[in-house]
């Protein structure tokens, strides 16, 4: 009977994803290079793995609506994770543990076991006027076609802890055991759980993985954790952190004890639009990360989701990035290799001195490009490079990199008429000599790195075709650049 509900479910669903991608594809606002669904909302990447050769995404998904709603998993392949295919909805709400409207099947993980994929997923539903959270599986043997465990849910919060915030499993493999780390609340502060199984079925409390005591605010949302080089690195979104969105911990983990123990932290990006950034291995032993380009109603500084609903769709993520560690142990988040093979024609300066008089770095049609520049911090002597992107008409993105304040900016004030806020960071420039600056604009958003990729900012930006002027210029002095290369971005999503 349950099976027949939740095939039911993906079936109507698909049937709402067929009436209305049509009138999506073309829309204005689409991405080009920027994975999206085919309509309706999307938000976290789940179940991100490189399963018998190919690139699955799963992905946060309701396609009855340009707004968050009942939550489905979304599911798409790739085998260079910059072309994708759709295939049909991997999970939909279904039972009465993961069918309530403002619930269904949230964020999760997937896993390899005896040659079947497995997706672990948080089941929402209310019980009275309480939500409940718990901790369900799924299998698959061809990676198509899902089929929730019979004995769902797997785990249940524990006493004492908050049962409506317990969720966003990810699970992984050491030694002959598999791991659970759960997003969890008690006594209004955040806890990372960890739990251990022999056989993904019945799993076992060991303990709090890591715990706010205030400084990580009330809730990890998403957290995600993998070994790197002899350390151990756990990313979560935390809430409740004002403008801190994506935070990473470097540390030691004991699995005799199941506690980590930090000693770094860092800013995975600083923007306004990166949220619940998961990671996963390719075949060739890469961590990447992909994140959702958009952020929360509860987020003090949130406005809105962006304009796209007007073209029946919302969500996009940020570019893959992987994730390298430097010698002191702190993250660099570089776009990943693939992306390079969608360049198209490029224009390169060397040596140049630039002032106040702006200098074109548009690449392409000025909408979708690349641009990198190296700067000689021992010859300049301007206290700000400005880059003024997607601009016409008085319109423009606004990057300003203080080099007498040593901080960062993206200020989308004056972006397009429907965007606010100015995201800020830190500049580390001590020891420096040169400081590099990479740029990716799409059609709705632009990501900025720099600083070895250590200080990044991605924020959605709603600017029309006709503003494709980009530019670099100096204030109060000379800016001497190694060199500036930009190219045009091809598109490569079916949009
Ligand atoms: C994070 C999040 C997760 C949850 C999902 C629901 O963006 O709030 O904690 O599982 O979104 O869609």
């Amino acid at each position: 009977m349950s099976k027949a509900m939740h095939i039911k479910n993906i079936s109507r669903a698909q049937d709402e994803i067929t009436s209305k991608k049509a009138s999506v594809k073309g829309a204005k606002m689409r991405q080009r290079y920027h994975f999206m669904a085919e309509e309706g909302w999307i938000n976290d990447p789940n179940g991100l793995t490189f399963f018998r050769g190919k690139y699955h995404y799963f992905y946060q998904f309701n396609p009855y609506d340009s707004y968050w709603g009942a939550m489905h998993w979304g599911h798409a392949v790739s085998s260079d994770l910059l072309h994708w295919e759709y295939l049909p909805i991997a999970l939909a709400p279904s039972e009465p543990y993961d069918n309530h409207e403002r619930g269904g099947c949230f964020s999760g993980t997937s896993i390899e076991h005896d040659g079947k994929l497995y997706l672990f997923y948080t089941g929402t539903a209310k019980h009275g006027d309480e939500f409940a959270q718990t901790q369900c599986m799924a299998y698959s043997e061809d990676g198509l076609c899902f089929e929730k465990y019979d004995n769902n849910p797997v785990i249940a919060a524990p006493p004492g802890y908050d049962q409506a915030n317990f969720r966003d499993p990810k699970v992984w493999k050491h030694g002959d055991y598999y791991y659970m780390l759960c997003g969890a609340k008690k006594d209004n502060l955040a806890k990372a759980l960890i739990y251990k199984s022999k056989d993904l079925l019945e799993w076992e409390f060991m303990n709090v993985l890591f715990e706010s005591r205030g400084e990580y605010g009330y809730m990890f949302e998403c957290p995600d954790f993998f070994p790197m080089d002899d350390k151990y690195v756990l990313m979560f979104s935390p809430m409740g952190l004002h403008e801190r969105t994506a935070v990473y911990l470097v540390g030691d983990m004991d699995y005799k004890t199941g506690k980590f123990i930090p000693t770094g932290t860092g800013e995975i990006d600083w923007g306004f639009d990166f949220y619940a950034a998961q990671s996963f291995l390719d075949g060739a032993g890469r961590r990447i990360v992909v994140a959702w380009a958009n952020a929360w109603d509860w987020m003090p500084w949130w406005k809105d989701w962006g304009p796209t609903y007007q073209e029946d769709w919302c969500g996009a993520y940020n570019i893959p990035r992987e994730v390298r560690m430097m010698p002191n142990h702190t993250l660099q988040f570089v776009p990943i290799k693939e992306l390079e093979e969608l360049r198209g024609e490029k224009q390169e300066y060397f040596d140049i001195k630039i002032q106040e008089t702006p200098f074109s770095i548009s690449g392409g049609d000025g909408v979708s490009f690349e641009s990198k520049l190296v700067l000689d911090l021992e010859q300049t002597t301007a206290k700000r490079i400005l880059l003024k992107l997607r601009c016409k008409g008085g319109k423009e993105s606004l990057i300003c990199l203080d080099l007498q304040k040593a901080e960062m900016t993206f200020d989308r004030n004056n972006s397009d008429g429907w965007s606010k806020g100015c995201s800020r960071s830190p500049l580390s420039l001590k020891n420096k000599t040169m400081l590099d600056i990479h740029i990716f604009s799409d059609q709705s958003s632009i990501e900025v790195f720099s600083s070895n990729y250590q200080n990044n900012h991605s924020c959605n930006v709603f600017a029309s075709s006709e503003q494709n002027q980009n530019f670099v210029m100096a204030q109060e002095g000379e800016a001497v650049f190694k060199s500036i290369v930009s190219w045009g971005i091809n598109s490569c999503m079916d949009r």
